[in-house]
């Protein structure tokens, strides 16, 4: 099924899913690098999967969705580390720089198709790649402090902002 041909309910359960995921994956991938500070970011990049998914939870309450096991999601998510796992660390961020801004448009395309009740949590949700991508490019330039973006949206996500 090709993005265009899902509900709205049924992208919403899937970006879900990939969040979670993606939090998993991130924490499991940190395990892969060595480079000083590397873990640390990888860890600050599953946080904000993390705070992704949860902007999310309320808008899946609301429409009573139902979602996978998320211990099992999670699982899955760390079985599927490969090549990522063999890159350097700057090659990682130049992957994120480079393959991650494919993403804006379909978080930008199921904000288009929600009602508008759910507008500013999807908002939100697509905040989670540009502050992402946002550290990748800061990361890129050797800004001492790239993680920042990220970490404000955290601290924004968890309501202590
Ligand atoms: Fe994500």
């Amino acid at each position: 099924m090709s993005q265009s041909e899902r509900s709205y309910e049924e992208t919403l359960v899937w970006y879900f899913e990939e969040e979670i995921e993606g939090e998993a994956y991130f924490h499991a991938l940190a395990e892969y690098f060595d480079e000083p500070g590397a873990a640390e970011k990888l860890h600050v990049m599953a946080e904000v999967e993390r705070c992704a998914a949860d902007t999310m939870r309320p808008l899946l309450k609301r429409h009573n969705l139902e979602t996978r096991d998320e211990d099992a999601l999670r699982a899955g998510a760390v079985t599927r580390i490969g090549k990522d796992a063999k890159r350097t660390w700057p090659e990682f961020v130049d992957h994120v720089v480079d393959y991650f801004p494919i993403y804006v448009p379909m978080f930008e395309a199921l904000e288009n198709m929600a009602p508008p009740e759910d507008h500013a949590a999807l908002e939100r949700l697509t905040d989670h790649e540009h502050v992402t991508i946002d550290f990748a490019k800061r990361e890129q330039a050797g800004d001492s402090d790239s993680a920042r973006p990220m970490l404000d949206y955290i601290t924004l996500c968890d309501g202590k902002g």
